[in-house]
């Protein structure tokens, strides 16, 4: 895969702001924090998850698995209704209580693409009524023209001859294929904004860098808005201009890709690099994390990576850090850094 050069920042305008967004799951059980006996407790999965996207721009979601990555998506998304928190999409307030017209509006401009096509796909559809079928929830327009805009996603996301796959059936089709129908599914009704939660890590390596150059593409020529969702850093390097990481429901650090991947400034950012293969077969000497990832339903006070963290001081107990600029590009959510 070739290391590709990203603009760190494009100029377009842009389209989603998410503010303090919140989705904790209620589990079972009461509290027994003497604070809190008795009360109703939550996984907290995204707890107060802060960032921008502009048109044309890809933003990596990154982070260990159970960090609230798909979580974020998915209710950025409104696919789950969040518990708390602001989503500004192209300027209205969607978690605040939508009109039911900007909300359809809000599902044909926003899409998604997941890990899975051999589950996103309905084994008994065509690829024909697969890629159809939101076009005909969103567009009332003849057959014809849907038909037309089945074979232009169809073309965009690479499935040439289009003819040669229309009346396929997902059994019939390598796994490759079928994550392309399923982004020609997401791109059918112009989006401008997709979220990707690991698009490509199914998929066998030799195809990757296919899937993720027509991702880009999207980005850069339809001026689409990609929250890329992959505990995969070195696919971020190829696609993303800028890259989140996230710990515990939170992002710990977000800027540039470069500067994350290769200067990460707060101590799980560098950890989680530390750990990670590097281009080129060198590694960098690990860092050895501390302890296990606590318990999202009972996050630990202040800092949540206070209990792993080499540098954890008295009060990265108490206080919880919020993000701050750090470094040329970054900002970073650590006491260090105040
Ligand atoms: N529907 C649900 N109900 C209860 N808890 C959930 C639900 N979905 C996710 N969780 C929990 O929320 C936390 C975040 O999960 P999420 O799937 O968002 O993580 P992730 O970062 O996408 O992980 P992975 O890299 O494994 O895909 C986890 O602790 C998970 O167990
Ligand atoms: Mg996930």
């Amino acid at each position: 895969m070739n290391i590709a050069l990203n603009e760190p920042e494009p100029a377009g305008q842009v389209i989603i702001e998410v503010r303090g967004l919140r989705k904790w799951y209620p589990v079972s059980g009461r509290s027994k924090d003497p604070s809190r006996r008795g009360e109703r407790r939550y996984l907290h999965a995204v707890d107060g998850v802060s960032f921008t996207l502009r048109r044309g721009e890809v933003l990596g979601l990154a982070g260990e698995s159970g960090c609230g990555k798909s979580t974020t998506g998915m209710t950025v998304l409104q696919l789950h209704k969040p518990s708390g928190g602001e989503i500004l999409f192209d300027g209205s307030d969607l978690a605040a209580s939508p009109s039911a017209k900007s909300m359809k509006a809000f599902r044909r401009r926003a899409q998604i693409v997941f890990q899975n096509p051999y589950e996103s796909l309905n084994p008994r559809f065509t690829v024909a009524q697969s890629v159809g079928e939101p076009i005909s929830i969103h567009f009332r327009e003849p057959a014809e023209a849907r038909r037309a805009r089945v074979v232009r996603a169809m073309e965009r996301a690479g499935l040439a001859p289009v003819e040669a796959y229309l009346d396929r059936y997902p059994h019939q089709l390598s796994g490759g294929q079928l994550q392309r129908i399923a982004i020609a599914r997401a791109i059918s009704v112009e989006p401008e904004f997709l979220v990707a939660d690991e698009p490509v890590s199914m998929l066998d390596v030799s195809i990757r860098a296919g899937i993720l150059n027509l991702l880009k593409h999207f980005s850069r020529e339809m001026k689409m808005a990609i929250l890329y969702i992959s505990h995969d850093l070195s696919t971020m390097r190829h696609i993303c201009n800028r890259v989140a990481i996230m710990y515990l429901g939170r992002i710990a650090e977000i800027g540039s890709t470069d500067q994350v991947l290769d200067h990460p400034q707060h101590p799980y950012a560098k950890a989680l690099m530390a750990a990670a293969p590097v281009m080129g077969g060198r590694r960098r000497q690990r860092i050895q994390l501390e302890g296990s990832v606590p318990n999202p339903i009972d996050p630990p006070s202040g800092c949540r990576f206070h209990t792993r963290c080499p540098m954890a001081f008295d009060r990265c107990r108490k206080e919880e850090p919020v993000l701050r600029a750090a470094a040329a590009g970054s900002e970073v959510a650590c006491h260090l850094f105040d």
